[in-house]
């Protein structure tokens, strides 16, 4: 099971579903939660199947809970700073519990909500007065949240994403120049896989005169066409308010999704995505004595390499990967072995791999896919990166093995097309 291998150097104290929880002063509340064998943290709006964080980067709903009376926090991008209190959404009874999982023992191949019981009169109305009260995330806040004033900012260039691609984009930026962030702090799976390195980047990043906002998500990347300048707008949220930037351009460095592997029961909590793991091993996390781990590359690498002498890795292929098994969070994995079937006791399952683009900001202004079966999605890029007009996309976004190069390939030809100085 995860444990700490180290104690916080900071402690603060939170409290989930009134238990009394350890954190490392400015660690996501997600990684706290997991420290202490806290799993489930959420249960699927639908199913009501247990869920925990699988990605630790903002790009799943594994870690979904209610912080401080606010719904739908996602607990990996909330840094923890003392006296939180997290609460379970949507369950009846407790997280391990939950009353309402009978519908997915009821409707094992899933609910089509469209059809059940639609147009039987008398019927229909009380299953979707029932599915609304049931199903969904979260319930409103304690308190009405006040708006607060969103400033503009113009800007010579946005970069978003703060992983080593974007760091290395901003390090060959001018004063001026602007990178936002949703990780609560910047580096990226970088930090991960080398700290030192991620550290070095963050420093050469800033030295020119760039600023760096982390907690700070992008939601928005937009033109306004009745302006007819060219320039982006994204509209990014802050932890106390939201910024409109205007850019005259857009660096994109907002990397890969997490890997998913198809196998049964691949949604069960202590199932994690290997930059998550490596990640909570840096955070001085350890997931259990023995871990399975699913692909290869560098981030897998560097995890075998790190928990070596401390966990036994058993590496596998997706192939052989039938179902993990754990009724609220993995406890074994079944293996195919021959032509028989064979379970072996694993604390966590680890999935590894390339993942897909998250290219979702990139599209919204107008970047546009390709598919192919081999290598899937990816975005349309020239070999400078270019995406569209004042639109870059850098790193592994658009493909690059090796993404602080390709970051500063990035970074000095949007210096020179806007003609920014040396
Ligand atoms: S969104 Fe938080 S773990 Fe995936």
């Amino acid at each position: 099971m995860p444990a700490r291998v180290k104690p916080p150097e900071n402690p603060v104290e939170i409290h989930h579903d009134g238990a009394r929880v350890v954190a490392e002063r400015g660690e996501p509340l997600a990684h706290a939660l997991i420290a202490a064998d806290r799993l489930p943290v959420a249960r699927s709006p639908k199913l009501h199947r247990p869920r925990g964080p699988y990605c630790l980067r903002g790009g799943c709903d594994g870690c979904l809970a209610r912080v401080d009376g606010e719904p739908n926090v996602m607990t990996c991008l909330r840094p923890a700073r003392g006296g939180e209190k997290i609460e379970t959404q949507n369950v009846l009874g407790t997280r391990g519990v939950d009353a309402l999982r009978a519908a997915d023992f009821l409707f094992p191949r899933g609910i089509d909500h469209h059809r059940l019981f639609a147009g039987i009169r008398g019927v229909s109305g009380i299953v979707q007065s029932f599915a609304r009260r049931v199903a969904g995330l979260g319930t409103l806040p304690d308190a009405t949240l006040l708006p607060t004033s969103a400033t503009r900012r113009d800007v010579d260039v946005l970069v978003i994403g703060g992983g080593a691609a974007g760091l290395a984009a901003l390090a060959e930026l001018p004063e001026g120049a602007v990178l936002v962030d949703d990780g609560t702090s910047p580096g990226g799976r970088q930090r991960a896989i080398a700290p030192e390195r991620a550290r070095e980047l963050v420093s050469k990043a800033t030295g020119r005169g760039g600023e760096l906002y982390a907690e700070t998500t992008a939601i928005a990347l937009y033109r306004e066409p009745e302006q007819g300048d060219g320039r982006l707008h994204a509209v990014a949220l802050g932890p106390a308010s939201a910024t409109l930037f205007v850019a005259r351009a857009v660096i994109v460095a907002s990397g890969r999704h997490a890997p998913v592997v198809a196998f049964g029961e691949n949604d069960l909590p202590g199932v994690y995505a290997a930059g998550a793991a490596l990640a909570l091993w840096r955070g001085g996390i350890a997931l259990g004595a023995r871990l399975a781990l699913i692909g290869e590359g560098a981030v897998e690498e560097a995890l075998c390499r790190a928990v070596a002498g401390h966990a036994e890795v058993i590496r596998l292929r997706e192939v052989d990967v039938v179902r993990a098994v754990g009724r609220a969070k993995v406890t074994g994995i079944v293996l195919r072995d021959g032509g028989r079937e064979r379970r072996e006791r694993v604390d966590a399952i680890v999935v590894g791999g390339p993942g897909s683009p998250a290219m979702e900001l990139a599209v919204q202004a107008g970047a546009t896919v390709e598919f192919d079966a081999l290598s899937g999605y990816r975005l349309h890029a020239d070999e400078d990166g270019r995406l569209g007009p004042a639109l870059f996309g850098t790193g592994s976004l658009v493909g690059s093995d090796t993404p602080t190069a390709s970051g500063a390939v990035t970074g000095v030809r949007v210096r020179r097309e806007l003609a920014l100085g040396p």
